[in-house]
């Protein structure tokens, strides 16, 4: 049996460089009342001048960047492959004339990360979605000759607009003409309003258990809407935390849409594909969320051959820092456990048969 882990982060060092050199969302600094422990801040909100210092952001060290960390983390909780992936806000930030240089950067580097690990390293790449399309376009096709890549992984902004936004249509394009995979993982969350005044004091749990799942399941209805996969039949999606709450949500997408008048009035309701086609033909979900129910919604709405193993590691370290074996690991291998407690074959698949089949990592 083989274990993947296909939602895995690193910052390379080229990524880190730049977020040293920043002073505005994303940067990382050292504060005066940390030390030498460097905080990383990147999410929307996170820089709230009232937060004091030592709780802005997190900590970051070399877990974060160093892949001599990954190995060892991977050896630590028996995860044989991994398939890293550059983490949020990825290049959403750069200035157009500097993405496309950048992004050739950071997939070096990922690329060549992976070359010094033969068989245990795979990688998605980034793109430079503020760069014009053809530098995005020549970049997925330059990732696609790539050794260890095995598609790509972004956010939900698109160039800007969001995934239902139609000049993202030549990108889609040439992501399905090479069968190049986008690994979607929400960073914006929800408008910081939605979390109320008193967000603070409950430290990063509202954005990243609400923000982020909400987030992803917007950002899927709407390429859902705007008929992404009636026009990319082929383009298949691997979303981040088992589909936010897509699965869940599924039923409720559907009725709605086939009982609303002006799209029926506007003929957008003829010949669509129904969520349900597209989660079994389309879409993959990984199995980081924590507990049996919510894999249970994903397996029913997509199949146990379509659900992937994952970690979010360097993200949910234990908070004891004695501890070798990470709780947020061990969670979601337990409910692949009690999930598939009648079916071995199954749990083996969301282990690794199901990554090494999708993203061909034999070979
Ligand atoms: N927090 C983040 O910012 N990104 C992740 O992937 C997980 C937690
Ligand atoms: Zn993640």
């Amino acid at each position: 049996m083989v274990v993947v882990d296909v939602h895995t982060h690193v910052y390379p060092p080229t990524f880190v460089e730049l977020l040293r050199s920043r002073s505005s969302v994303p940067y990382i600094r050292t504060f005066p009342e940390t030390g030498d422990v460097a905080r990383m801040v990147i999410l929307p909100g996170e820089d709230d001048p009232n937060t004091p210092s030592t709780a802005r952001g997190r900590p970051v060290g070399p877990e974060y960047w160093d892949i001599a960390h990954k190995i060892a983390f991977m050896d630590t909780h028996k995860i044989d492959v991994s398939v890293i992936s550059l983490a949020n806000p990825w290049l959403d930030f750069l200035p157009s004339d500097e993405a496309g240089d950048a992004a050739q950067k950071i997939n070096d580097d990922v690329n060549d990360q992976c070359s010094k690990y033969p068989g245990r390293l795979f990688a998605f790449g980034t793109l430079p979605l503020s760069a014009p399309i053809d530098v995005i376009v020549k970049e997925i096709e330059r990732l696609s000759k790539m050794k260890y890549m095995r598609g790509i992984i972004m956010g939900t902004s698109g160039l800007g607009q969001g995934l239902d936004d139609l000049k993202l249509d030549p990108i889609y394009a040439a992501l399905e003409k090479h069968s190049s995979l986008i690994f979607l993982h929400p960073h914006y969350g929800l408008p910081q309003s939605v979390y109320g005044p008193r967000t603070n004091e409950y430290g990063h749990v509202l954005p990243l258990a609400m923000g982020f799942p909400l987030e992803t399941t917007i950002a899927v209805t709407r390429m859902l809407l705007s008929g992404v996969w009636d026009r990319f039949q082929n383009l298949n999606v691997l979303i981040a935390h088992s589909g936010g709450t897509l699965p869940f949500l599924a039923g409720r997408i559907e009725s709605c849409i086939s009982h609303d008048a002006h799209m029926k009035k506007e003929g957008k309701l003829e010949g669509r594909r129904p969520i349900w086609d597209i989660f079994k033909k389309n879409i993959y979900l990984d199995a980081v969320i924590y507990s049996e129910v919510g894999l249970k919604a994903a397996v029913e709405a997509s199949g146990a051959d379509r659900l992937l193993f994952g970690t979010d590691h360097p993200f949910f370290p234990p908070l004891e820092e004695e501890a070798t074996q990470w709780e947020s690991v061990s969670t979601n291998y337990s409910a692949i456990k009690t999930a598939f407690a009648q079916d071995d074959k199954a749990a083996k698949d969301v282990l690794g048969g199901n990554a090494v089949r999708i993203l061909r990592l034999h070979e």
